[in-house]
Parts: structure tokens; C-alpha cells; sequence
């Protein structure tokens, strides 16, 4: 979709929809939406006295002008609250908004900044918002079927975003370029982890980084078999080893050979597929477990937004990506490995195999003598049975890192929640044959798995984030359709930002 920042009067703007807004309770429409209900004679007003549209989040209302504006249809959309009104809510009216204008076939929108007026937010912030929230809200996963559905409609072609006053356009088109830049991060994770396994193997994942490099000028380095094997990482390849899919040690960096800036490491777990191994999890749900490189999907798209973005910073993203599956060579519980650092490992369950990838990478990550390592993963379950799908963990050893972060999933509103990182979850991974064991069992299993990945870091500031339950959406919400929710990029964007200064 093409965006472009216009400083124009909406009541003077040719559209086939043109978007306003309303907070709920209000009688009498301010600022733009106020003009275009007195263009409209009043049409706003008489909607909202009628009880017929009360401006809840999300709520739409479309009107036809009839010659009275130049716009085909007038769309107003619902800001929920005014005191509870945030960016986050200028997402879910955006989305809301942009997906009636596609239900209604409009191939030209064109819409004000939700917030940036009587909302009293900072315009530039609004601006990605609008942005973020269409764009988020109109993804769709094309898939794999023979017909497209009976209501299908094309995407629009145009927005056009909207602001009078001219000393404000350049923030609001800073905005607008940030959005879009993030926005494209977010629907690339998206469609990674939307795609099904057999389509998005580790050397698939490889190719769709080094695309992305092509695209954004990042450096790329891909790691197979014999060279993981060679740099002694025996934790991940033992997950590796029982899949014909070749294993791939993907390496992203931004600013690649520049000293002069602080370096960051991102790791993302990439188990294109996890079956749980000879600890084969119940049929059920299985198919799910495609979405189990949702954090080297983060990982991958966050990077091309640091490099389209030209963040001040050096950023190292890895991506261990291996499929999970039972069978001759297979890892067998009770099996011990030794990895990149040295530290060995018992198996316990095969399906701990996410933080075995991990394990690894940790230990490679210490080349970079990195300012800050964060981790993303869907680890386990438990974290979901915490949290539920609305936050990831977070488990950090470092006070300053901690409080990025939470200010990361404040901002970005990919929310994180902290739990402890408590010495006695060592207690439950003493293993009696090697350093430690890969599961402590259910029972806190969630605190116990973030100890087991504490072990394998070497000395840097290092943070944890278990996006398990948070990867996947059975729900439909507007910025956040069904499927893969492309968790993790907004927030190591705006982590990632906090360098800045
Ligand atoms: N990928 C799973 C975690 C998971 C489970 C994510 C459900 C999303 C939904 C991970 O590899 C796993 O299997 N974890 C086990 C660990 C256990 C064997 C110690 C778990 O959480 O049950
Ligand atoms: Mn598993
Ligand atoms: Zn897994």
C-alpha cells in the first residue's frame, strides 16, 4: 500500500472513504470530525442523538455525503474512552477503521491522525500508530487455498494521512516512515511463522534472512551442520540431529564492524517444527507447533527494522533454527551433550529443546562482547498457564536491562511481565551425570527453564523473554488478526531504541 502525508482539510479530500474519529459520550464532534459533520449538515450529531453510534473502540459508522464533501464516504470511527485512550488505542481504531474501508472495497483512503488532536498525544507517535494499526489490522496470510473466499476484497492501494496544520507535517511523515518500517517487520515475522513447516524449514528460514539482508544492507552468515559441529555446538545439534532439514545457525548484523557502538545480541529459538522428539507430544494440537520459530521470526524481521530504520547501534541477531522430530539418531532421555562453552547438559525430556538450541547460541553470543544479550523463545507452557496470552516473561540478571525491556513493552504495547530469576531454581536442574539437566519438571517450570539458560551465558547482561503464549492468536482482534501475531519485533524495535542518546 502506498502512504503519503498530505497537509489538506478533509473536507476538501476526494477519497472513496475518508476516516474520522469520535471518543465515546461525545454529542458534539470537535476538531476534523467536528468540520466534516457541519459539511454534512449535522449527519455526525444526528447519528450519535439517535443512539446509533456511541464511539465505542473500534465501533465504525459510515455516511454518504451526497455531494456535501468531495470524499464517497465518510467512515467514523470509535476512540473508546478519552481518559483511557493511549497509542495503543490509536492502533485498534486504525485497524478497525481500515478493515471496514477494505470490507467496503475502497481502493483510496484517507484519514486524519487518531490522537493527535483533542487525544493530546505527540503527533509524530500517532502517526506511526495510524500506520502500524492499518497496516497490522489489513495482514492477511495468503496460504495455500485452491479459491479465494466468496467476500474477499482487494486490499486498498492509497492512504493518505491527513493533517492541516503545515508545521506538523514533518513529524507526522517521520511517523508515517517509522510506521511503515515497523509494520513491515511485523507482517515478514508474521508470514514466517504463518507459513507451514514443511514450507519454512531451517534452510528456507536462511533464505528469506539473506533476502532480507539483500533488501536492507544487513550482513548475513549462515552456519550449517558441519560448521556448528566444528564450533563444538553439540546442545543444538543433538536437537538437529534425528531431522533430514538441515540445521542453520543464521548471523544478522547491523553495523557490523563499527566498535565505536555498543553492540546488542538478539536470540531467537527457531524449532520450525517441534514434535516433542522421542518425548512425543500429544497429536492434538501438534500442528501448532509450527509456530515454534516464532522468536528467530522476531529476531529476523527486528534486524531488517534496525537496518530500515539505521538505528546507532551495532546489532547481532542469531537465529538457531532446527526441526524437532523422533527417529533413529534421535536425542534419547537420559542422553548427555556438551556445548560451545564447554558446559555440559542431560537430556530429561526431549521436548526441552527450544532452550538446548538456545544454550548454544548464549555461548556464541559471548564473541561479540555484547553490552546487552536478550533471548526471545516460545519455551514452555507453563509461561502460558502464568500469563495467559496477554504478556511474555521477561527474567533478566541485570537491573538496568530489566527496566529497557519493561519500558520496551510499555511503549511498543508487545507486553512483557517480570518474574524472579530466584537461585533455587538451580535446585530442580542439578543433574547427577553433568552440569545440569534440561528440565526441572512442571512445577515452576517456567522459572527453572530461564535458570537453565542463565547457566549457559558468560558474564554479560543478559535478559530472557518467554513469548509461549503469546506467538499464536485464537482470537481475532483488529490490529491483531487470528494466527501468528508477529510478537517480539515491536518490542526489540523500541528496546533497541532506548540506546538512542
Ligand atoms: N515449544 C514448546 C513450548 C510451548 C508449549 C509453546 C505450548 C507453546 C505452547 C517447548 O519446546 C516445550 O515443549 N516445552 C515443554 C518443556 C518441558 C518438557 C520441560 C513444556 O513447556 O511443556
Ligand atoms: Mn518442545
Ligand atoms: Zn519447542
Amino acid at each position: 500500500m502506498e502512504i503519503v502525508v498530505k497537509q489538506a482539510d478533509l473536507t476538501q479530500e476526494a477519497a472513496d472513504v475518508v476516516i474520522v474519529n469520535l471518543f465515546q459520550g461525545v454529542t458534539v464532534p470537535g476538531g476534523a470530525t467536528g468540520a466534516a459533520d457541519i459539511a454534512l449538515n449535522g449527519a455526525i450529531r444526528e447519528v450519535i442523538a439517535a443512539g446509533d453510534f456511541t464511539g465505542k473502540a473500534g465501533e465504525t459508522l459510515v455516511l454518504y455525503p451526497r455531494g456535501a464533501l468531495p470524499a464517497r464516504r465518510v467512515l467514523v470511527v470509535g476512540l473508546g474512552e478519552a481518559d483511557k485512550f493511549d497509542l495503543a488505542g490509536v492502533r485498534h481504531a486504525a485497524a478497525a477503521a481500515a478493515r471496514k474501508a477494505r470490507d467496503l472495497a475502497a481502493q483510496t483512503v484517507a484519514t486524519i491522525v487518531h490522537g493527535a488532536g483533542i487525544g493530546g498525544l505527540d503527533p509524530q507517535a500517532a502517526a506511526q500508530a495510524v500506520v502500524e494499526g492499518t497496516l497490522l489490522g489489513l495482514y492477511r496470510f495468503e496460504g495455500y487455498s485452491s479459491k479465494k473466499p466468496k467476500d474477499w476484497k482487494a486490499d486498498p492501494a492509497a492512504l493518505v494521512v491527513l493533517e492541516r496544520d503545515a508545521g506538523r507535517v514533518p513529524a507526522i511523515e517521520a511517523g508515517v516512515r517509522r510506521g511503515q518500517a515497523i509494520a513491515a517487520g511485523v507482517c515478514l515475522a508474521r508470514d514466517l511463522v504463518n507459513t507451514p513447516a514443511n514450507y519454512m524449514p531451517p534452510l528456507r528460514m536462511a533464505e528469506q534472512a539473506r533476502a532480507l539482508a539483500q533488501e536492507t544492507g544487513l550482513q548475513v552468515q549462515v552456519l550449517g551442520r558441519a560448521e556448528c559441529k566444528a564450533l563444538g555446538m553439540g546442545i543444538f545439534m543433538a536437537v538437529a540431529e534425528e531431522s533430514e532439514q538441515e540445521p542453520q545457525f543464521i548471523i544478522l548484523e547491523h553495523n557490523a564492524g563499527r566498535p565505536d557502538l555498543p553492540t546488542v545480541v538478539l536470540v531467537g529459538k527457531g524449532v520450525t517444527f517441534d514434535s516433542g522428539g522421542i518425548s512425543l507430544k500429544p497429536g492434538e494440537e501438534m500442528w501448532r507447533m509450527k509456530d515454534d520459530m516464532a522468536g528467530a521470526a522476531a529476531v529476523i524481521a527486528a534486524l531488517g527494522v534496525a537496518a530500515r530504520l539505521d538505528l546507532p547501534l551495532h546489532v547481532v541477531g542469531l537465529a538457531p533454527c532446527a526441526e524437532n522430530l523422533p527417529g533413529g539418531r534421535a536425542q534419547k532421555p537420559g542422553d548427555v551433550f556438551v556445548g560451545i562453552t564447554g558446559k555440559t547438559m542431560e537430556v530429561i525430556s526431549t521436548d526441552a529443546e527450544g532452550r538446548m538450541l538456545l544454550a548454544d547460541a548464549l555461548g556464541y553470543a559471548a564473541r561479540y562482547a555484547p553490552a546487552a544479550v536478550v533471548d526471545i523463545a516460545t519455551l514452555t507452557g507453563a509461561q502460558g498457564i502464568a500469563l495467559g496470552p496477554l504478556a511474555a516473561a521477561v527474567f533478566s540478571n541485570d537491573e538496568p536491562l530489566a527496566e529497557r525491556l519493561l519500558a520496551a513493552g510499555d511503549a511498543s504495547a508487545d507486553r512483557v511481565w517480570r518474574l524472579p530469576l530466584y537461585e533455587e531454581y538451580l535446585e530442580p536442574i542439578k543433574s547427577q551425570v553433568a552440569d545440569v539437566k534440561n528440565s526441572g519438571g512442571r512445577f515452576g517450570g517456567v522459572g527453572s527453564s530461564a535458570k537453565f539458560l542463565e547457566h549457559f551465558t558468560e558474564g554479560y547482561p543478559w535478559a530472557h523473554v518467554d513469548m509461549a503464549s503469546v506467538a499464536w492468536s485464537d482470537e481475532d482482534r483488529p490490529a491483531r488478526p487470528k494466527g501468528a501475531t508477529g510478537y517480539g519485533v515491536k518490542l526489540f524495535v523500541a528496546f533497541l531504541e532506548s540506546y538512542r542518546g
